[in-house]
């Protein structure tokens, strides 16, 4: 059977505790290990892109958990630094020069970038072992955080769970005047934060099967840091927040005594929004993220705050979902409530702030005048496809030929037997026009017209619910010459890998 959905393991009830403190003891004693945070050295270290990078894939033994050292598949510079957490200026260039000293193929793909498709780093430019290949391109986008990450064929989930991935940070003068205003420092109170359920077996060892389904973790990783804390003052905090997890789908929020508090979505996978939302919980899919401003000034030092990821209906319907197998690494399974981060107020320290209504040249919505393109999302119980086409299945042909600068709304709608998907197009960000028959989880999150909070950012990564239909505004005006090729697919990395993908031509 195709599936792997564990359902003895959650009989056996309490596995949640690998992840989660054990029943009966309190958070403060399970989160033991201080917050990774971007350093100078090591893995996440800070790293300014104003001049050529040189990045060696090959596998490191890192400190992780307690016990043995891990071999983590990581991007390493010059300087010690695994994985870096990349800064760049908006309209810098990017230079860097991959070194593959991995076995297989491999690959850096800018995710979310509007690149060129040599610059892209899909499957269709894999890197040999022991090749060099060089990524140079001119930052467009704007400020926000962004990714980097592995991305050859069939091996994408396998490569990010071994640890190819880090973020980087696009900034620019809107950006930089925010965190003025907020008074928000880099790496002290206005902090990325990679969340990451990993399959880790006794033996500190990461284990990703070939051939799985939807892989989900026993432990949670932020920054990879198990079961972390920080200590926190009683003011504001930026927390930039990405979900690279191969499947796994958050139902973020704070809590404090088992209570969500309210917070501030102010951007999403592109940069920030035209104004704060006040939200009091946020889905992230694989690939996503959210930008958010806790206010902790109404803690009292003393104080817990929990970033949890709140029970939710998984909404596993496709056929076949509810064979249970047994399963070595025992994962908590997707839905179930899982406890991420643990914010411990410690001083006394309230920065009086203004929160601008306004923050961004977002730009008005888009029109919903150009033609519509269709695409729908569903299982024969085998594999996953888009429009009937599995991109592996139909021989990689490009399928969707879009011309250059054509403006168009992309009408995705997942079937109701089906699996929640987060759909990501590459090298170009869109805007959410429309959503409809969403389940009741994601309609007590939406105003009005159906639309989330999180709908009303610039996204590259969009969540679809079974049953769901999503309207996206698409722009495919660019200036690279010739046509370019561009993956549209599924980032449940395991979906991606076994097909749920499309080529989508750009025409030149
Ligand atoms: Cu995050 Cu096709 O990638
Ligand atoms: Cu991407
Ligand atoms: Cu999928």
């Amino acid at each position: 059977m195709r599936r792997r959905r564990f359902l003895e393991t959650m009989a056996v009830g309490g596995l949640a505790a690998l992840a989660s403190p054990a029943r009966g003891q309190s958070p403060v004693a399970a989160f033991a290990r201080p917050l990774r945070l971007p350093g100078r050295r090591g893995l996440l270290a800070w790293t300014v892109v104003d001049r050529p990078l040189l990045l060696t894939a090959g596998i490191q033994r890192e400190p992780i958990l307690p016990g043995r050292t891990t071999d983590l598949w990581g991007y390493r510079d010059g300087h010690g630094a695994v994985n870096p957490v990349l800064r760049v200026r908006r309209g810098h260039t990017l230079d860097v020069t991959l070194q593959n000293r991995l076995g297989e193929d491999t690959t850096i793909h800018w995710h979310g970038l509007h690149v060129d498709e040599r610059n892209d780093g899909s499957g269709l430019h894999p890197v040999a072992p022991n090749d060099v290949y060089v990524y140079r391109f001119a930052v467009r986008n704007r400020a926000g955080l962004y990714w980097y990450h592995a991305h050859p064929h069939h091996r994408t989930g396998a490569q990010i769970h071994q640890g190819l991935a880090g973020m980087l940070i696009v900034e620019d003068e809107e950006d930089d005047a925010l965190r003025t205003q907020l008074d928000l420092t880099p790496g002290v109170t206005d902090l990325p934060l990679m969340i990451q359920d990993k399959a880790i077996d006794p033996l500190n060892r990461l284990r990703h099967g070939m051939g799985e389904e939807d892989w989900i973790g026993n432990r949670v990783f932020v920054n990879w840091t198990a079961q972390p804390f920080l200590d926190v003052a009683t003011r504001l905090y930026r927390l930039r927040l990405l979900n690279a997890s191969n499947a796994r789908v958050y139902r973020l929020a704070f809590t404090l005594h088992g209570v969500p508090l309210p917070f501030h979505l102010i951007g999403t996978d592109c940069g920030l929004l035209g104004g704060p939302h006040t939200v009091s919980e946020v889905f992230l899919a694989p690939g996503q993220r959210a930008d958010v401003l806790l206010d902790l000034a109404l803690t009292r030092a003393g104080d817990e705050v929990l970033l949890t990821s709140l029970p939710y209906d998984p909404m596993e319907n496709e056929p076949g979902a509810a064979v249970s197998e047994v399963h070595r690494h025992n994962p908590v399974p997707m839905g179930e409530s899982l406890e991420i981060l643990l914010l411990r107020v410690r001083a006394r320290r309230v920065v009086p702030f203004k929160l601008p209504d306004r923050f961004s040249s977002l730009g008005a919505a888009p029109s919903l005048e150009h033609p519509v393109r269709r695409f729908r999302l569903h299982t024969d119980g085998m594999r996953w496809y888009i429009n009937g086409i599995n991109y592996h299945a139909h021989m990689h042909a490009a399928h969707v030929i879009v011309p250059r600068g054509a403006k168009e709304i992309w009408e995705i709608t997942n079937d109701m037997q089906s699996m929640p998907h987060p759909m990501h197009l590459h090298g170009f960000q869109f805007r959410v026009i429309a959503r409809s028959g969403s389940p009741a989880q994601v309609q007590a999150l939406a105003s009005a017209g159906g639309l989330t909070s999180q709908d009303l950012g610039l996204l590259d990564t969009v969540l679809v619910w079974p049953g769901e239909t999503v309207r996206l505004a698409l722009d495919f005006a660019h200036d690279f010459p010739g046509e370019q090729h561009y993956m549209f697919h599924c980032h449940n990395l395991e979906h991606e890998d076994q097909g749920m993908m499309l080529d989508v031509k750009v025409a030149g």
